[in-house]
């Protein structure tokens, strides 16, 4: 629902909207081979929640995430908290991972 529109239906970069944007959008089925085959999920975790992202590292394209997800963005509200949403995706990437 929120990754689709950049990421692309399986992750791999080529959502509509990757084709706009000034940067790469990154394959996200190839974040453990990145990684020495290991799934980085607390680098991953952070990255998707945002809120740490320090502005000294540069312009970031992506959403901060954990705001929309914590319901202090007017994206999206509900009770869900971030952390299960953050976990939730976090389980889902780690299946895409090519093998
Ligand atoms: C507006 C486009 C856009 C949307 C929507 C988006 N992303 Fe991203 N994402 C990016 C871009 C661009 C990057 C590359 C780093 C940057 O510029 O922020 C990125 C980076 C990432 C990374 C780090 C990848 C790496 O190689 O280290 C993860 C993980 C990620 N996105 C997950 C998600 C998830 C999960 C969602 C949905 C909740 C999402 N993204 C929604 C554009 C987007």
């Amino acid at each position: 629902m929120h990754c689709v529109a950049c990421h692309g239906p399986l992750g791999e970069g080529d959502g509509p909207v990757a084709a706009v944007l000034a940067g790469t959008v990154p394959n996200l089925r190839t974040l453990s081979e990145r990684n020495g085959d290991k799934f980085p999920a607390d680098t991953v975790a952070s990255y998707i929640d945002g809120r740490s992202f320090p502005a000294a590292h540069g312009a970031r394209m992506m959403p901060v995430w954990g705001e929309v997800f914590d319901g202090t963005s007017q994206l999206v509200t509900g009770a869900e908290g971030a952390q299960t949403r953050i976990e939730g995706l976090l389980a889902y990437l780690r299946e895409l991972q090519y093998r």
